[in-house]
C-alpha cells in the first residue's frame, strides 16, 4: 500500500533539491535557508495540511486500462519524455540498414511512422486495441497486430530491427521479453530500446488514478530499473552494446508562467508550482529516459 499525500510529495521535492544541491555543490547558504523557510511555509499552509491523500496499491489498475483511456490523447503535444526521447532514438534509427523492422509495443505508431518513412517494411505490435486503432488511422497501409511482448507472433529470424520504446517499464522481467526480441531478430540485427529512467520513479512517481475501475484509487505497477538490469538481460542473449544514452530534462523544465493557484487538493504534478525553485533544483538536468542500441551477435544463431 502506498499513501500519497500532496504535502508529503512537496516535502520530498524539497528534500531532493537539498540533497542534490549539496551533492552537486549548488546549494549555498541562501538556497538551503530558502528551502527550510519554504518547508515551514508549506507545513503552515492550511490547504495543504487538509489536502486529500490517497492510499493505493501498485497493480490495482492494468496497463490495458490506462492505455484504453489515454489512447485518444497520447499523441497530444507536451509529453516531455517523448520530446526528449524522440530525437535521440531517431538519430540511432537513421544509422541502421533499411530492412524489415518491428515496432514492439508500437502504441499509436509514433516510431512505426518514422521507420516507414525511412523505407523499412514495418510491422507494429501492441497489446492495446485502442492504441492500435490510433496507429491504424495514422498508417492505414501498415500491418498492426494485437500481441503481447512476451509472445510475438513472428517466426524466428524474421526481422532486421526491433524498436521497443517506452514500454518495458510495464513488464516485470526484462529477460523473457529480450529473449523474444533475440528470437525474432536475424543474426546481426539491431535492437533499439527506450525506457523511463530509474530516477523518474523517485522524482516523479506514478500518481494514483481516481477512481480506478473498481471505484477506488488505484496505481499502475511500473518497473524502473538500473542500467545493469538491461545488461544482465541482454548480454547473455548475444546482444552487444552499440550505444547507451541518458538524455536529461532541460533547465527550467517547469513552465515559469504556470500560476500556483488554485492548489490541487490531490497529488498532482501541478503541485510542483508551489515550490518552483525546489522543483527546478530537483528535476532540471536529471536523466528522464535511457536509450539503448544493442546489436545481436552475427554468429550466435544458426
Ligand atoms: C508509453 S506507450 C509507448 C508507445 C510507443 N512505443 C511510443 O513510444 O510512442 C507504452 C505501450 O506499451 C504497450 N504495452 C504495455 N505492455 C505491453 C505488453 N506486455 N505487450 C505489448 N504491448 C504492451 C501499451 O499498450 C502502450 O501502447
Amino acid at each position: 500500500m502506498t499513501y500519497l499525500s500532496p504535502l508529503g510529495y512537496l516535502l520530498g521535492i524539497e528534500g531532493a533539491a537539498l540533497l542534490r544541491g549539496v551533492r552537486e555543490g549548488s546549494a549555498d547558504q541562501a538556497f538551503v535557508e530558502a528551502r527550510i523557510a519554504e518547508i515551514r511555509a508549506l507545513l503552515d499552509t492550511p490547504a495543504l495540511a487538509h489536502a486529500e491523500g490517497v492510499t493505493a496499491s501498485p497493480g490495482t489498475i492494468s496497463a490495458a486500462d490506462v492505455y484504453q483511456a489515454w489512447a485518444p490523447h497520447y499523441d497530444a503535444p507536451g509529453n516531455q519524455m517523448i520530446d526528449i526521447e524522440e530525437p535521440v532514438l531517431r538519430r540511432i534509427l537513421d544509422g541502421l540498414p533499411v530492412g524489415t523492422a518491428l515496432d514492439a509495443a508500437c502504441g499509436t505508431g509514433r516510431h512505426t511512422t518514422y521507420l516507414h518513412e525511412l523505407g523499412h517494411h514495418v510491422i507494429g505490435f501492441d497489446s492495446s486495441p485502442e492504441m492500435l486503432a490510433q496507429a491504424r488511422k495514422r498508417l492505414p497501409d501498415v500491418d498492426f497486430h494485437e500481441a503481447d511482448l512476451h509472445r510475438l507472433p513472428l517466426p524466428d529470424n524474421a526481422v532486421d530491427t526491433v524498436v521497443c520504446a517506452l514500454a518495458l517499464t510495464h513488464v516485470p522481467e526484462l529477460a523473457p521479453v529480450l529473449a523474444e526480441f533475440a528470437r525474432v531478430l536475424r543474426p546481426g540485427g539491431n535492437l533499439v530500446i527506450s525506457d523511463a529512467h530509474l530516477l523518474v520513479s523517485y522524482l516523479r512517481p506514478t500518481l494514483a488514478r481516481r477512481p480506478g475501475p473498481d471505484g477506488r484509487p488505484c496505481l499502475l505497477a511500473e518497473y524502473h530499473r538500473p542500467l545493469s538490469a538491461y545488461l544482465a538481460a541482454a548480454l547473455p542473449l548475444g546482444f552487444q552494446v552499440r550505444h547507451c544514452e541518458e538524455p536529461r530534462r532541460p533547465h527550467h523544465s517547469l513552465d515559469p508562467d504556470t500560476a500556483p493557484d488554485p492548489l490541487p487538493t490531490h497529488v498532482s504534478w501541478d503541485l510542483l508550482h508551489w515550490c518552483p525553485e525546489a522543483s527546478a533544483a530537483a528535476l532540471d538536468d536529471s536523466p528522464i529516459v535511457v536509450i539503448w542500441h544493442f546489436q545481436l551477435d552475427g554468429t550466435r544463431k544458426g
